[in-house]
């Protein structure tokens, strides 16, 4: 059943989809999971990985999500079903599974930033003492009652702007809160760049320690590159949606991963020469951001008001991304079953909370022995399957439809905007590279 809605809405501008694409992208997977996940797998190495990834299926992937939105204007599951037929809405369909999944442990990663906030007004942070730092974040995130009550914030926040829609509500946070974002990491970068013993971590991030190189982490590479784009969860499909169809797809998908990358890069520059600087261990897991920046500030003339700003963009970068990953389940309610906007976000916020974010937030507690299924804390259950399974996976089928099932009507669309070498690099990585990359790395998960 697919009903047409005049709930769906549109973007105001090609500037106002950039700056909200490149919100929804950049976001906690560059500024908190990136320094932490390269952190953790040698430095280097997993920069050039990382990029390589980017570069080659993430931005394919990301673009053919992008034309797929913008010729159904539909969201996932009904724009796989409008133009390809058969049994392709399935696709659709794990989009939805993996939005859902992500929004229930993003919000607790969200909440975090809201509860260093409130520890930024208190001062109390403001220490370089590394140990205090550490203890400070494990007793905070496993404290129940704080980490589901500012999980519950972030949540309601998210659902509040999506509510107000594309334009009154995402569009106009974004074009406010991106450039805002930029400027206060490259204050930051330069900061910690200046920092007495910066450039071991300097080195550390720009430095190829090949040994290191290991499927393991590939397949932390595919799956933040993906994460990071909001590649594969059909975000960029619901996206896409909303462009008028004279709107320039390539060029502006081509910044949004530039943006994107530019993040992560300023990101991985701000926190790890600050990590060695005060001898932090760079495979310190998800809590390095947090643990780092108090740091840096601590050591700064003004710090307490600059930890407030950088917790606060922090929360925004959050938040432009949470929007983008709640705006496909409820434009699935309102395109599939006609539901309206507000209900529909209402009906996904609440339950995701109670079913996902509940377990997640409970994962570092003293609870978090028995939650494990298959060795795994609920939060890094959903974090596994969904960025590193189900979003490359996702992007994949988003690559194979464009390259293969519906590619006369999308080189029609690409002739007109890109030369032709673009047009044919674009299909190779889009029908063949994408499958295959992604076939190698599920045989190899299936094989051990
Ligand atoms: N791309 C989003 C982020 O990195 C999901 O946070």
């Amino acid at each position: 059943m697919t009903h047409t809605s005049t709930e769906r809405g549109s973007w105001g501008s090609r500037i106002g989809f950039i700056l909200a694409a490149a919100g929804s992208a950049v976001g906690l997977g560059a500024i908190w999971k990136f320094p932490y996940v390269a952190g953790a797998n040698g430095g280097g190495v997993f920069l050039l990985v990382y990029l390589a990834c980017v570069f080659s299926v993430g931005v394919v992937m990301m673009l053919a999500e992008m034309l797929i939105g913008r010729s159904a204007k539909k969201s996932a599951t009904s724009a796989y079903r409008a133009l390809g037929k058969g049994q392709w809405h399935v696709a659709g369909w794990i989009s939805v599974l993996c939005v859902y999944l992500i929004l229930g442990f993003y919000c607790v990663v969200g909440g975090w930033t809201i509860a260093y906030i409130v520890e930024a007004v208190k001062g109390d942070i403001l220490t370089t003492d590394a140990k205090v730092l550490s203890d400070t974040f494990t007793n905070f995130i496993a404290d129940p009652k704080a980490s589901l009550l500012y999980t519950a914030g972030f949540m309601a926040i998210t659902a509040t702007i999506v509510i107000a829609g594309v334009q009154a509500g995402i569009e106009r946070i974004c074009k406010i809160l991106m450039p805002a974002l930029f400027a206060l990491m490259l204050f930051m970068v330069y900061r910690s760049l200046t920092l007495p013993g910066a450039v071991e971590g300097v080195m550390y991030f720009i430095t190829p320690d090949w040994s290191k190189l290991s499927f393991k982490m590939v397949l932390d590479a595919l799956g933040l590159a993906v994460f990071s784009l909001s590649v594969g969860a059909g975000l960029m499909i619901a996206y896409g949606s909303y462009l008028g169809t004279g709107t320039k797809v390539v060029s502006a998908g081509l910044w949004i991963a530039f943006l994107a990358t530019m993040a992560s890069v300023l990101a991985g520059l701000m926190i790890l020469p600050a990590v060695f600087a005060f001898h932090v261990d760079p495979a310190a897991g998800p809590g390095l951001t947090f643990i780092t920046m108090p740091a840096l500030f601590a050591q700064m003339a003004g710090g307490q008001v600059l930890a407030l700003i950088f917790f606060s963009l922090l929360l925004f970068a959050a938040v432009t991304s949470s929007i983008s990953i709640l705006e496909p389940a409820v434009a699935f309610l309102i395109d599939e079953y006609g539901v309206e906007r507000r209900t529909s976000t209402l009906i996904v916020s609440i339950s995701n909370y109670v079913l996902l974010c509940i377990p997640a937030a409970l994962s570092f507690g003293s609870m978090s022995e028995d939650l494990k299924v298959f060795g795994k804390t609920p939060f890094d259950l959903m974090d596994f399957v969904a960025s590193n399974l189900l979003m490359p996976l996702g992007g994949m089928f988003a690559a194979v439809f464009v390259g293969w099932r519906i590619w006369p009507s999308i080189k029609a669309v690409l002739v007109d905007e890109v030369h032709a070498h673009f047009v044919h690099a674009f299909r190779l990585f889009a029908a063949v590279v994408s499958p295959v990359l992604i076939g190698i790395v599920a045989y190899m998960l299936i094989t051990g």
